[in-house]
């Protein structure tokens, strides 16, 4: 065969023709929408790397919640900016802390949206870094502790998943257990399992107040040249029972993505991190490209390469548009 019988171009020569053999779909329902909770009243607090994106009060996040269910998106990802910080980042399981307010608001005036909590202790802690710190670094057995208790709290409140983002090792078990002693049998895990100690996450350190204040994170989140380690990285957490898996960031890791759902066949996240959507927003903002092609061009790649769900600063504005 091939040319002249062979002409792909002609399913491509009109709209209708395309959409009839189009491989790949972005809905609604593979977008989760990040959000950033912050003290106060009636507070939303623009954050200026990420320009769309703002800090909210509890009552704005709760409004804010109930129009991304509106706009179709299943499900929200909340990360807490606390009052305080201390050096084991204690305010993470206040039963009536930021997050845990904002979970139990969304459960009563948005019923259908589920809920996800980012489990970490970064934006916790008044050092800064993921965990519990001994000579200079993160103390990995102690860090499990800290973490299961916030995702307890999480749990108590009405989390339908947590999301364990510290990279400790083994800390996918100890939540596991935490919330089964407890009676949360059904609070599903979305481990971060392949997490890459990224350039990317720069905006979000601004929006989530997480910037360690010495050092880096390279002791616990991945050396990004690693790819089989990735592979291990979602093995042993699904051994400790993830429920669902994610690397992060996305799109210069989209050979993992595809890696992790021909290995494992599970549910697969991928997050479209704070640095990605800044990048596009900014040449957006410009001109200098078209954001709204870029957007879906760039998502559908995530689930082109086996993402079942896209944790997205763009999630409710895509929403909107693929329902329009
Ligand atoms: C917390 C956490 C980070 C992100 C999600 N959870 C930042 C980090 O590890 O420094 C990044 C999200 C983004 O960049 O959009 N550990």
């Amino acid at each position: 065969m091939g040319f002249p019988i062979d002409r792909p171009r002609r399913l491509r020569r009109t709209e209708t023709l395309r959409r009839m053999v189009r491989e790949t779909r972005l809905s609604p329902d593979n977008l989760i929408q990040p959000l950033f909770v912050c003290p106060g009243k009636d507070v939303a607090r623009p954050v200026p790397s990420m320009p769309g994106v703002a800090q909210m009060s509890v009552d704005r996040i709760i409004a804010a919640a109930r129009e991304i269910h509106a706009a179709g998106v299943p499900a929200v990802i909340l990360f807490g900016i606390p009052e305080r910080k201390d050096a084991r980042g204690s305010e993470a399981w206040n039963d009536s802390g930021e997050v845990q307010r904002a979970i139990r608001g969304i459960k009563e005036h948005a019923p259908g949206l589920a809920v996800l909590t980012d489990v970490c202790m970064c934006e916790y802690t008044d050092h800064g870094h993921c965990g519990v710190l001994k000579d200079g670094d993160v103390d990995n057995d102690a860090t499990l502790e800290v973490l299961a208790r916030e995702a307890l709290s999480h749990a108590r409140a009405g989390a339908d998943i947590v999301a364990p983002s510290d990279m400790m090792d083994g800390r996918v078990g100890a939540i596991r257990r935490a919330l089964d002693e407890n009676g949360f049998t059904q609070v599903a895990i979305m481990a971060y399992a392949a997490k890459f100690a990224s350039a990317f996450y720069g905006p979000f350190r601004d929006a989530a107040e997480s910037t360690p204040r010495f050092g880096d994170r390279r002791s616990y989140q991945m050396d990004p040249p690693n790819g089989n380690e990735a592979i291990r990285e979602v093995a042993l957490d699904l051994e400790e029972g993830a429920d669902i898996v994610m690397v992060k960031p996305a799109l210069a890791y989209l050979d993992l993505i595809y890696r992790v759902k021909h290995d494992f066949m599970v549910p697969v996240a991928a997050y479209n991190v704070s640095g990605e959507y800044a990048m596009i927003r900014a040449a957006g903002l410009n001109g200098w490209i078209d954001e709204e092609r870029a957007v879906m061009e760039v998502l559908t790649s995530i689930r082109r390469a086996g993402a079942d769900m896209i944790l997205t600063y763009f999630a409710t504005d895509v929403a909107r548009r693929l329902s329009a």
